[in-house]
């Protein structure tokens, strides 16, 4: 079918209001004010969120993006749980919804599990009424538009006897933005990356972006190069991180500082400074997903070799993890049993509520398991998203959580909002570098804690000078000096 005349995007639905959709369509409403941008999801309580009157109960917290939902919120965004209608009268359907690691199954723990796509294309071709392009904007593996394709031509047969029958394009466009720093990131993008076959389409989508996006930026492709080059840009993001923190294990044995030694390696421009902080591990609900869908991928194609060296990225990131937890309990005399230890920070990363696949969720669970009372600080952070992460109920009772002597079952964890919690406690562990956490004055804290006290900086955000004053022992990720 030719590529309609005079078409015009007046609307966007976008299926899928989590991190990426809500955000990502929130800038495209605010940069084009001449376009419709419906957000639809089928979370009722979510869009029920995202339509507070409160903008503090947004579902997604990114510094930014209050102020544009009450700029565009019921103006030119909206957000609704009518799939149907919103698909019916949309000129380009973005698929943004969540496509998890398989867990059971052909490709369990490895492949991307596309039942949500598939749903959402099943979606668009029952309620689409016109030409639509449909744009992959999730993270998907090499081929996927193949099978959107493949729904929405069968749709397209089926409802040619119609009057006005609808007809298709897919895209791919995958996003890049960094979670805490999405709103930067999709008004100042690096790239736009659009892969696709049909001309008009790609130009029709360029031109939304074109509305705040420099033309040279925007970046043209085969829709199979789109769609490795997502995967690919995260397994590179994530291969330094578990380089560098492999490096920190190797500091801390020989009196080398990983901060020096990312600084020394990274202003070799060809090896650049970004993404060289040694850490607690990568977290996110990305990187893992993406690289095991990497490491499928290969093997699917009998490329072993290539599927071993990716998959070693995600074991080191493991192993790396659970060294952390390792050194915690061999400093604190090898049991954490009714010990009192201060976690700080739960998200995967500053400025977001996020805490898919959060370093702090193993590193909590190792402690846990070995009998520690966990008290878990975070500023944004629910409470009820840290129960489901550690499988266990917040412990209230007080008198029973008494550091029973000869106690040694499963530790217990409470949540704190405000840092007044450092009364009585062996250990801190920062675990997120929210930036309050480098102003915590450590001699006011010192005397309150049990001593020998330690601290396991795992962010380097502590200032160690003052901690040494404190008089309390510090462990900062590859420090060896
Ligand atoms: P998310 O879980 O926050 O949001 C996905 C939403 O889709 C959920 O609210 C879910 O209810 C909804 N949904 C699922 N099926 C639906 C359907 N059939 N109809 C309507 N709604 C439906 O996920 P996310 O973090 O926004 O990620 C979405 C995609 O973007 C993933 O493929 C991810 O890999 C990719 N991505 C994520 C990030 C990130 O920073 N989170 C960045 C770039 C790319
Ligand atoms: C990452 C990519 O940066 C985005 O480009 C991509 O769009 C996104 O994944 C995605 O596809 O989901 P995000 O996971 O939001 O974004 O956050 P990052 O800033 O990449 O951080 C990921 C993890 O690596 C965090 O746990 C962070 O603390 C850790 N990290 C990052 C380090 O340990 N060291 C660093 O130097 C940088």
């Amino acid at each position: 079918m030719p590529f309609p005349e005079k078409f015009k995007v007046k609307n966007i639905c976008c299926i899928g209001a989590g991190y990426v959709g809500g955000p990502t369509m929130a800038v495209i409403a605010k940069k084009c004010p001449n376009i419709n941008v419906f957000v639809v999801d089928i979370d009722k309580n979510k869009i029920n969120d995202w339509n507070n009157q409160d903008l503090s109960k947004l579902p997604v917290y990114e510094p930014g993006l209050e102020e544009i939902i009450k700029l565009c919120r019921n103006k030119n965004l909206f957000f609704s749980t009518d799939i149907e209608n919103c698909i019916s009268k949309a000129d380009i359907v973005f698929i943004s919804v969540n496509t998890p690691t398989k867990k059971r199954g052909i490709g369990a723990g490895k492949a991307s599990d596309l039942k949500w796509v598939e749903n959402c294309a099943r979606q668009v071709a029952q309620f689409a009424k016109n030409h639509t392009i449909v744009v992959e904007k999730s993270t998907l593996p090499v081929r996927t538009a193949e099978v959107i394709q493949n729904i929405l031509k069968i749709a397209q047969r089926k409802t040619t006897h119609h009057k006005s029958s609808p007809s298709f394009e897919v895209l791919s466009n995958p996003e890049f933005l960094s979670e805490g720093n999405a709103i930067n990131d999709l008004e100042n993008p690096d790239r736009v990356l659009i892969g696709g076959e049909n001309q008009n389409s790609v130009e029709t989508l360029s031109k939304i972006y074109k509305n705040w996006v420099p033309e040279s930026k925007i970046l043209h492709t085969n829709i199979w190069s789109s769609e490795l080059a997502k995967l690919t840009a995260n397994a590179f993001l994530a291969q330094r991180i578990s380089s560098i923190n492999s490096i920190s294990a190797i500091c801390e044995e020989t009196g080398a500082d990983v901060r020096e030694v990312s600084r020394a390696i990274g202003t070799d421009n060809r090896i650049g400074s970004k993404f060289l902080d040694s850490g607690p591990g990568f977290g996110g609900s990305c990187f893992k997903k993406d690289i095991l869908n990497l490491v499928y991928l290969a093997k699917f194609y009998g490329l072993h070799e290539v599927a071993e060296f990716w998959e070693s990225v995600v074991k080191i990131n493991t192993w790396h993890q659970s060294r952390i937890s390792q050194l915690v309990i061999k400093n604190l005399y090898g049991t954490l049993a009714g010990k009192k230890i201060v976690i700080l920070g739960f998200a995967f990363k500053a400025n977001t509520n996020d805490t898919r696949e959060s370093a702090a969720i193993q590193i909590c669970k190792d402690l846990l398991n070995e009998g520690a009372n966990l008290i878990i600080h975070d500023p944004k952070v629910n409470p009820n998203q840290i129960a489901k992460d550690l499988g266990i109920d917040q412990f209230n009772n007080e008198e029973v959580n008494q550091f029973a002597e000869n106690y040694d079952g499963l530790g217990s964890w409470k949540f704190s909002r405000n840092l007044e919690i450092f009364d009585d406690a062996y250990a801190v562990l920062v675990l997120t570098e929210w930036t309050e956490y480098g102003l915590i004055n450590w001699e006011e804290k010192a005397h309150k804690m049990i001593h020998p006290a330690w601290i396991f900086d795992a962010r380097s955000i502590i200032d160690s000078d003052k901690v040494k004053k404190a008089e309390i022992n510090l462990w900062r990720v590859g420090d060896g000096s």
